[in-house]
């Protein structure tokens, strides 16, 4: 396999993982950033983030002189024949995307660009993008450059292992790009032998918000025939089971119901297409529904430890999980966001414990909730116990004896993760997300 010196610009979460990944398959990687105090941080093998594997990672990468960090965006793309764009690319309020960094990037790039060279647009951005980033760097100066759309599906939590094991890569060229381009491009991600699809790249910028509403809409989905399971004493769980084994739909299918979704990728991932539908013409009515769906889950979770309680003002609530998902210390647009909002508006005490989102969770919420970060200490005088992210730590809670503690043993599971029928035996009145 060829190795490459490869430059990303913007080391943020794409960014980093993807350079720390692109070292582990051989290349040499420079990361630029902005932010002198993140670089400085990295340089000293401090992560920005939470991410399993990352660190140990980026500091032997480092170690082996095939990563390395820098301010100076001349620096890093003097010896660079192929440099990645992970910029962020924020919602801004009305949903839209705001490519204030993607321009910015851009335009102090376009003096540093060398005939040959590929840029390569890897954030997810709207559809048109890689022509906005064309015009800037022609503007300042660029010539003989290629522009390359090569979106991102990195998940949080697992993001190395879905980079190196990646279902595929999809790679958008534009018309008459050079052949040399392509090989290049296939060189740099042959190491990971997986299949490469190669398309345009407007398609290549629609296939990344395809994907993710794709799978958000699984879930909401599945939310939907949670409730319907509600009504008629049904388990979607062993709905979901089923599913899954038709092979049309497949083992992996985003079919776990509760809470709804978070992240940085989902949701702005939907309010963005709706955007850039609408302005194309189109209302792209599906989404309205599966952002609504997502939005109601969190509502029907509060509603249902208002019931399971008969009132929620002056209860003990203790959330179990406030990050969007486990194994991350992510709380952008979590769910547990809004369910602490609405259960605070209703009059409850909110305590709340996570494995690694607690120093998040503060810079947030401040004093709004009561921070503790043994589970089991957290369940101390608790009216109910509401599951909001499933750490698998909390399978192997002493469960039969925490019920001790509690000032009455309810808990609603909003993840769907513990057994029902265990629960039960031991004591709990235990409610989940459209079981039986
Ligand atoms: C997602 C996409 O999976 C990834 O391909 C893309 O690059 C970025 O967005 P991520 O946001 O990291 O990745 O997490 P993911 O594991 O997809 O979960 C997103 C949210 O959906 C989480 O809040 C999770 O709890 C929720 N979820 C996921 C469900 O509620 N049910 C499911 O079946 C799966």
């Amino acid at each position: 396999m060829k190795h490459y010196t490869l430059t990303i610009v913007g080391t943020g979460y794409i960014g980093l993982v993807t350079g720390a990944c692109f070292a582990l398959m051989g290349h040499t990687v420079v990361c630029h950033d902005v932010d002198r105090a993140k670089i400085s941080g990295l340089q000293k093998g401090k992560m920005p983030f939470y991410e399993p594997g990352l660190r140990t990672l980026v500091r032997g990468m480092v170690g082996k002189r095939r990563l390395r960090f820098t301010t100076d965006l001349e620096d890093a793309v003097q010896q660079s024949q192929v440099v990645f764009f992970t910029v962020g690319t924020p919602s801004r309020k009305d949903g839209s995307v705001d490519l204030r960094y993607v321009r910015q990037a851009a335009q102090d790039l376009a003096g540093y660009v060398r005939p040959g060279m590929i840029i390569v647009s890897k954030s997810t951005v709207p559809v048109g993008t890689s022509l906005l980033i064309r015009r800037i760097l022609e503007r300042g100066g660029a010539k003989k450059f290629a522009i390359v759309s090569n979106p991102e599906f990195l998940r949080e939590a697992v993001a190395i292992d879905s980079f190196i094991h990646a279902d595929r890569v999809v790679i958008g060229y534009e018309e008459h790009t050079p052949s040399r381009v392509r090989r290049i491009m296939n060189a740099v991600y042959s190491g990971l032998h997986v299949p490469i699809i190669e398309t345009n790249n407007r398609s290549a910028e629609l296939i990344k918000y395809a994907a993710n509403v794709y799978l958000a809409g699984q879930i909401s989905f599945i939310n939907s025939i949670a409730r319907l399971c509600e009504e008629i004493g049904a388990d979607v769980e062993e709905i979901a089971t089923a599913l899954k084994a038709d092979r049309r739909i497949g083992p992996r299918a985003f079919l776990q119901a509760g809470i709804g979704y978070g992240g940085l990728c989902f949701p702005k991932d939907i309010r963005a297409l709706i955007k850039i539908s609408k302005k194309m013409g189109y209302h792209f009515k599906y989404l309205d529904v599966v952002e609504e769906v997502n939005k109601d889950q969190r509502k029907i979770f509060v509603e249902k430890l208002r019931r399971m309680l008969g009132t929620l003002k002056g209860k003990h609530i203790t959330l179990f999980g406030l990050s969007f998902k486990p194994n991350t210390d992510d709380m952008r647009e979590a769910p547990s966001l809004d369910i602490i909002r609405l259960l605070l508006k209703a009059g409850a005490h909110v305590a709340v414990t996570d494995p690694k989102a607690i120093p998040y969770a503060r810079r947030i919420l401040g004093k709004s909730v009561t921070y503790i970060s043994q589970p089991a200490r957290a369940v101390v005088g608790a009216d109910a116990i509401g599951i909001v992210t499933e750490w698998s730590d909390y399978r192997r809670l002493p469960w039969s004896t925490l019920i001790k503690k509690m000032k009455s043993p309810h808990i609603l599971d909003g993840r769907n993760m513990l057994n029902p029928r265990t629960m039960a035996s031991y004591g709990y009145l235990y409610e989940a997300m459209g079981r039986k």
